[in-house]
């Protein structure tokens, strides 16, 4: 499969590694440009492109990138991008520690749907809910207790099928987290973020989330600031 990345940090460059040693075709993009990204194609023998030719080459394009950086993506970035390329949101709104207050999720919307109108385009939430050492490390063939379940948010059940079969290649259980709208259930602080549950465990905590964000997932006045020090 074609697979575009947008963004080469732990997650970027992370997801370039397992899926370019799966034998998927991988185009990676970063801020910087393609110059900036030789030792991970050397490496992983993935493609360094501009974010514009990630977003074109993909059949499933994966953007994962800041929360606060969504909006400098270009305007047009998945125009003339054929209706079935599926396009992944990994992000995380971290208000405190790096993104600085974005006022309509702050107002209740989920974070993906605010991505999705930037974007212009529909797209799925997923990887967003494990950290990128797990997603590196600790992949398992399918039927073996324990593997991690990743919750996959979304409106087109053809695209998620097509992410959960990729997903399960990687070495996760991907468990269908409903429509994009209840896609909250899997944002930080819920249970399942960052809990390393198995798909039955997953499930349960997905149900059992609260809409309600809590205080310290609100901005401040004085941040952003550091993820060890938030504002
Ligand atoms: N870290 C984790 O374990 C983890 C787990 C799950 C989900 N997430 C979420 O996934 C997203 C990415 O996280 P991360 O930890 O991988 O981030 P990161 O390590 O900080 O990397 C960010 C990447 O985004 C690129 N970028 C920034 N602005 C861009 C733009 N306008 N166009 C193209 N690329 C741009 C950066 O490129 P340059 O270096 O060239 O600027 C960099 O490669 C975040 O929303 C995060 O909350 C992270």
């Amino acid at each position: 499969m074609n697979i575009g990345i947008i963004g080469a940090g732990n997650i970027g460059a992370t997801l370039t590694r397992r899926l370019s040693a799966l034998g998927h075709t991988v185009f990676i993009a970063n801020s910087r440009g393609p110059a900036s990204l030789g030792d991970l194609a050397a490496e992983t023998g993935a493609t360094a492109v501009t974010v514009r030719e990630a977003a074109r080459r993909g059949d499933v394009v994966i953007v994962t990138i800041p929360e606060s950086k969504i909006p400098g993506l270009p305007k047009e970035l998945f125009d003339g991008v054929g209706a079935d390329a599926v396009v992944v949101d990994t992000g995380n709104y971290y208000p405190r520690q790096r993104d600085g207050k974005i006022a309509a999720i702050e107002n209740g919307l989920p974070e993906s749907r605010w991505v999705e109108t930037q974007l212009g385009r529909p797209v799925l939430k997923a990887f967003n809910t494990i950290n990128w050492r797990n997603l590196l490390s600790d992949g398992k063939p399918a039927g073996t207790p324990g593997r991690i379940a990743l919750p996959v948010a979304g409106d087109d059940a053809a695209a998620k099928a097509k992410l959960i079969q990729l997903i399960d290649e990687l070495g996760f259980d991907g468990v269908d987290a409903g429509g994009l709208d209840e896609s909250w259930r899997q944002q930080p602080a819920t249970p399942v973020y960052g809990a390393n549950l198995d798909a039955d465990g997953a499930r349960r905590a997905l149900a059992a989330a609260s809409p309600l964000r809590r205080p310290e997932w609100f901005a401040t006045p004085d941040g952003p600031a550091t993820t060890n020090r938030p504002a």
